[in-house]
């Protein structure tokens, strides 16, 4: 059985005012929510803020990016202990914002997952294809080289700390999301290879995200899916009412 879980990536997005605003309304709209595991991820500016904020609610906390060095002279960059410090449980690694606009590789993305699995906290691994690459029938094999050079050397209790998220670049901020059918054939896909990779118990508990416009309105769709088992929200996720009402959604779905 997997637990449904839903996670506000805020992205570069809030200020110091909207931020406790947005978790506080959370905090307020989603008090009652059962079986539906949530998480938000505010820019590290934000983080201790937002985690007051949180305090007492099921709501937990995750970080956008992290380094794989535990301290020293890296200008600009934040350890996992540092982001433990301020409260956060979950982390994402390898967003497609990072792969494409910053430059971040494979082997990068794979050090930062080593280094968040060593320190206890929980990676968020985004992956997905990029459009040209889906046309080209190349959807597969770039998810499965993404996961397979992500995950060298973690091992199966670090890997049952992970979820994937699968964005496929082309649906995130679009507007345009992968239909119910391409999340669920790009899921199953992924599940088949975990299995592969560290057997079917870690395989069955793992949970995979869909990522790329998710939003109220296709919610409920999306999940209905089989190995859909939860969501990665942008956009949708700044606002208290747009994302507290794709999280009973999730609460309201039987799987
Ligand atoms: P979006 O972003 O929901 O705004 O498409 C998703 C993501 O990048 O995680």
């Amino acid at each position: 059985m997997r637990t449904l879980f839903l996670a506000g990536n805020w992205k570069m997005n809030t200020n110091s005012v909207s931020s406790i605003n947005l978790a506080a309304g959370l905090v307020r709209e989603l008090a009652e929510i059962q079986n539906v595991r949530i998480a938000v991820c505010p820019p590290f500016v934000y983080l201790q803020s937002v985690s007051a904020s949180l305090c007492g609610s099921q709501i937990e906390l995750g970080a956008q990016n992290v380094y794989f060095q535990k301290n020293g002279a890296f200008t600009g960059e934040i350890s996992c202990e540092m982001l433990i410090d301020c409260g956060c449980t979950y982390v994402i690694i390898g967003h497609s914002e990072r792969r494409h606009i910053l430059g971040e590789t494979d082997e990068l993305i794979n050090l930062k997952i080593r280094a968040a699995a060593a320190a206890g906290l929980k990676p968020i691994f985004c992956v997905g294809e990029l459009l040209e690459e889906r046309d080209k029938g190349q959807t597969f094999d770039v998810v499965e080289r993404q996961i397979r050079k992500g995950l060298d050397g973690i091992s199966p209790e670090q890997a049952a700390a992970v979820t994937i998220a699968y964005e496929p670049v082309w649906a995130i901020g679009t507007g345009r999301n992968a239909t119910p059918q391409q999340a669920q054939e790009v899921h199953e896909c992924i599940r088949r290879l975990i299995t592969e990779m560290y057997g079917s118990e870690t395989a069955g508990n793992l949970t995979i995200q869909y990522g790329g416009s998710a939003k109220p309105a296709n919610t409920a769709e999306l999940l209905a899916e089989p190995d859909v088992d939860g969501l990665l929200v942008g956009g949708a996720s700044l606002k208290v009412e747009d994302f507290a009402a794709m999280v009973k959604t999730a609460a309201a779905i039987k799987k």
